[in-house]
């Protein structure tokens, strides 16, 4: 059932309990008008730490503080009153310890009125997952490509080829037993893919993984087509609309130019 049919706000235990039934569909958003969106269509949003790179120009997630997680899981639980709002906890303020992810969870929790929040890592980091969820936070975990750890694992590459296929089950397996109520499967093989979702029993969400997870996130600007320079294999754009931005903000361009506009129908004459 969608979050528009089911007009009950969707809980963390709930998209847990979609395991194996209909995909679960998440968007990864930032802003009121598209979470108002989302949240018709969507169970779950994710104010995804990728608002860094994708809204502030960033060159990597690295860069986002926690105040932009606090501001912009902000504006999307304004826009969405049904599907489940996940916040990320940005780089460096959690992976210290347990006590420091406690902090920063439960300040941005407070702070945004989310339902859960995400954090990237797996084996190493179910201490902390378990920490937080013994606490009453609910936890989904991230693991397969990291962005946050992209310049120690050597770049945007697919994880878990050959050998290190078993490093990313484990990875899994770990932050599921953890406590986290759902993993996101981020560019690794499908058929690690799928042998994950065969062996977890917490739902896997897939973004460059398989059509076979338990459901599937994209970036809200990579599928509208946003950027016309950026374009990885997993993204499929289902818009245009960085094109046809580029070409209304030309013609705008070129109508103020040429004084076309304000036409008569945009300008206010005076009471005759
Ligand atoms: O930051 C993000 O948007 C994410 C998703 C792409 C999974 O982590």
């Amino acid at each position: 059932m969608s979050a528009s049919t089911n007009k009950k706000p969707i809980s963390a235990k709930k998209i847990m309990g979609m395991k194996g039934q209909e995909p679960i569909v998440c968007l990864a958003a930032y802003t009121t008008p598209i979470a108002r969106m989302a949240n018709v269509h969507c169970d779950l949003i994710l104010v995804g730490d990728s608002v860094g790179m994708v809204l502030h120009g960033l060159p990597s997630t690295q860069g986002v503080s926690v105040d932009m997680m606090v501001m912009h899981g902000q504006a999307v639980r304004r826009g969405a009153d049904l599907a489940l709002v996940v916040v990320d906890l940005p780089f460096g303020s959690y992976e210290a310890s347990p006590e420091q992810a406690f902090e920063t969870a439960s300040y941005i929790m407070a702070q945004t009125d989310c339902s859960a929040i995400k954090l990237e890592g797996g084996a190493h980091m179910a201490p902390t997952i378990q920490f937080l969820v013994d606490r009453g936070i609910p936890v989904m975990a991230h693991v397969g490509l990291t962005p946050q750890s992209v310049k120690g694992i050597g770049g945007y590459a697919v994880q878990g080829r050959g050998e290190d296929r078993q490093r990313v089950l484990d990875d899994a397996t770990a932050v599921q037993d953890a406590g986290a109520f759902a993993v996101v499967l981020e560019m690794v093989t499908e058929e690690l893919a799928i042998e994950a979702t065969k062996a977890l029993h917490i739902p896997t969400i897939g973004i460059g993984a398989s059509n076979q997870c338990d459901g599937q996130v994209l970036v809200v600007d990579d599928m509208l087509g946003m950027f016309q320079d950026f374009k990885p294999k997993f993204v499929k754009r289902f818009a245009q609309l960085g094109e046809a931005a580029e070409t209304a903000i030309a013609t705008y361009a070129d109508e103020v130019r040429t004084r076309q506009f304000p036409g008569d129908d945009h300008i206010y004459a005076d009471k005759k």
